[in-house]
């Protein structure tokens, strides 16, 4: 997407979606009556890192569960609940829906949508597939159900390079959609046969390589975190590259005092709960003469506040906020992301 793309994106959504400003006192009820309502409705809060603290905190104060989004699936599929309330974005509520059909799925708003979701349209992914029979088709979890299900794999960025490297050592060559810088990251550190859709992150996209150097200048003992989302020019200029779990954990274990974060700041709040007393910096997305320095957050992710997640869960029918899946596009999607789940027990065991 263009510079001028991403900014009228942006701007639209602030219009619609203003930032969620409450006064404590209200606040602090909503919280209490989401609380009650997650345990009278038998709920369970699943919220991603690069959701609002507000969300994140509330999940792991009821039981929920706060992770990248491999882990959101896992434990959406594997919790007793009998509703899933998805704090995210929506291929993350498919997600959960094509593992769990027999619950129920809620979401703050499914208006909260991904660049990659949007820019890899079923029908056009499925004439690029069936231009390339010799390619096992790879997707990233940031994709529709109905891509998903056209797919012989989904994964996530936890383990891309693992799974790309076992297809390829199968000797398969790899039709990736629809992140081309993940894609290309995986390209090179694997040696294997890719082909790219030309998809890309709107956050991620705006990290800039001179900007993290110049800030390097400015913190010559930081480490540099990136995640593979990022432009290939952003990514090499990194001490890590990881999926957001995988960011959090060298952020804790790295010895570094100071950080220098590619990635949504969403992810600040579990890095400075996990690594206490260290620097977070955002790695500056703006060239010269921007307004902002960093304006490293997902639109869509910010959708999710206490007010809509309260409104669908007071209401029996989530306020129309419920996902809903084809069932003939769940089942053929399931197959890909349970072969994703399945491969990543193999990586832990
Ligand atoms: P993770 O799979 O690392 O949670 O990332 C999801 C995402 O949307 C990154 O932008
Ligand atoms: Fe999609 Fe990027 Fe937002 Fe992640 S940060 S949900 S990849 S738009």
């Amino acid at each position: 997407m263009t510079a001028e793309a991403i900014k009228l994106v942006r701007q639209h959504l602030d219009q619609v979606h203003p930032a969620e400003v409450l006064d404590d006192a209200t606040r602090a009820d909503y919280r209490a009556r989401i609380k009650a309502l997650l345990v009278s409705r038998d709920a369970v809060l699943v919220a991603h890192y690069y959701t609002d603290p507000e969300i994140q905190s509330l999940a792991e104060e009821t039981g929920g569960c706060v992770s990248d989004s491999l882990e959101m699936a896992r434990f959406g599929k594997e919790h007793p609940a009998k509703l899933l309330i998805v704090a995210g974005v929506r291929f993350m509520g498919e997600t959960s829906k094509i593992l769990s059909p027999e619950k129920r799925v809620f979401m703050p708003t499914l208006e909260a949508t991904c660049s990659l979701d949007i820019g890899c349209p079923p029908e056009e992914f499925s004439d690029f597939c069936d231009q390339h029979p010799d390619r096992t088709v790879v997707v990233y979890a940031n994709t529709s159900a109905a891509v998903k299900a056209r797919a012989d794999w989904v994964v996530t960025s936890s383990i891309a390079v693992e799974l790309i490297d076992h297809l390829d050592q199968r000797g398969e060559k790899i039709l990736w959609a629809p992140d081309q810088h993940l894609g290309a990251y995986v390209q090179k550190q694997t040696g294997a046969d890719v082909l790219c859709w030309d998809g890309a992150c709107i956050v991620h996209e705006e990290f800039k390589a001179r900007g993290v150097l110049e800030l390097k200048k400015l913190h010559p003992d930081a480490a540099v975190l990136v995640h593979p989302e990022s432009p290939a020019s952003v990514v090499d200029v990194a001490d890590v590259v990881g999926s957001t779990s995988q960011l959090i954990k060298a952020a804790a274990e790295l010895p570094h005092q100071t950080l220098i974060v590619a990635t949504d700041r969403g992810i600040f709040y579990k890095m400075q709960q996990l690594a206490p007393g260290k620097t977070l910096l955002e790695a500056p997305t703006a060239g010269s003469g921007a307004t902002c320095q960093s304006c490293a957050h997902c639109p869509w992710m910010a959708m999710n506040g206490l007010e809509n997640l309260l409104a669908v869960l007071e209401d029996e029918n989530g306020c129309g906020q419920e996902i809903q899946v084809d069932e003939s596009v769940r089942v053929a999607a399931m197959q890909p992301l349970n072969r994703m789940l399945e491969f990543s027990r193999s990586l832990k065991g």
